[in-house]
């Protein structure tokens, strides 16, 4: 939950931001990042140092090791501080504690914008569980502190995919922001596919296909996740949104193209098993979109 980084925000001072963001930085070197470093970095004496860490360790944004030698790591709710640090310039900190997701590898939180909108800030959190066919998918980081710079990295990738697929105009939410292993986005107003009752389903899966096609065509990029979870639709207007990015691959890749069969045999198959639509029609429908994209 965010709400210890929200209380800690407040308390912090730029020499405490300084050397949470200097934490950050050294993740990638050590577990736990020694005193004697962080203090010449700081440019402070070990003692003053010790202060700043006393204190961020109060809040819990930081946690500490004496056994070897004295040293110091982030913590999540530290990577949540620094990640709305950034993002606090654009969105109401004190509309963001309600969670609206708990997924495999995010926490997807609804939050008002200062300028008075809806977003969606996605949290990723890497690690809570088991990941096999994520780690499969993805180089695996060495440091055991690795989880929150992979987290970082996979916003980050997500954000630069959705940008680029917001330009070529594929139906996504808007990218505003990225932060750390944070994503900021336009909130979309409508229910993921499963829950939805369509009154005009063949119209939705066209619509469907042909944002997947754009995807791979335009953009060159494959969901790889796509199914009735991951597309949102706003039932009275029909229209869709795709979102959930964080497993795509470029549509040069050599499995692109299995990926590709399979995401549209998942939309395939659950338009046929809950709008019983003969599963021809569905395959014809598709394969004559797909050579229509290849006219192009
Ligand atoms: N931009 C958005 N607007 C509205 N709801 C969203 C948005 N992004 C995510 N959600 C909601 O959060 C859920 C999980 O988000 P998703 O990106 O699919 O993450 P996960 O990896 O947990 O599946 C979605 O099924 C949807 O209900
Ligand atoms: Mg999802």
């Amino acid at each position: 939950m965010l709400e210890c980084a929200i209380s800690a925000i407040s308390m912090l001072r730029q020499k405490h931001v300084k050397a949470l963001k200097l934490l950050y930085r050294l993740l990638r070197r050590y577990e736990y990042v020694p005193i004697h470093a962080l203090a010449s970095k700081l440019g402070m004496k070990a003692d003053t140092t010790r202060k700043i860490l006393e204190y961020l360790m109060n809040m819990e944004l930081i946690e500490s090791r004496k056994r070897d030698y004295e040293g110091y790591k982030l913590t999540w709710c530290g990577l949540d501080t620094l990640a709305l640090h950034k993002l606090r310039n654009l969105i109401e900190l004190k509309e963001i504690s309600h969670r609206i997701n708990v997924g495999k590898e995010a926490d997807i939180y609804a939050c008002r914008g200062i300028d008075g909108r809806l977003y969606i800030v996605k949290t990723y959190r890497l690690g809570r569980t088991s990941f096999s066919k994520v780690k499969a998918k993805r180089p695996i980081y060495e440091t055991t502190a690795g989880w929150l710079v992979m987290s970082s990295k996979a916003a980050k990738r997500e954000f630069q995919i959705l940008t680029k697929l917001w330009e070529v105009g594929v139906s996504v939410p808007k990218p505003i922001a990225h932060a750390y292993h944070m994503i900021l986005m336009e909130f979309v107003p409508g229910r993921e596919l499963y829950k939805a009752r369509l009154k005009n389903p063949l119209s939705v899966f066209r619509t469907i296909i042909n944002e997947t096609l754009k995807a791979y065509t335009k953009a060159e990029i494959v969901h790889a996740d796509l199914s009735e979870y991951n597309v949102i639709i706003n039932e009275a207007t029909e229209d869709i949104w795709i979102i959930d990015w964080s497993q795509w691959l470029p549509s040069d890749h050599l499995e692109a193209e299995n990926y590709f069969r399979k995401d549209m045999e998942n939309i395939v198959k659950f338009f046929h098993k809950k709008y019983r639509i003969d599963l021809n029609t569905l395959r014809g429908i598709l394969e004559d979109t797909i050579r229509a994209f290849g006219k192009d």
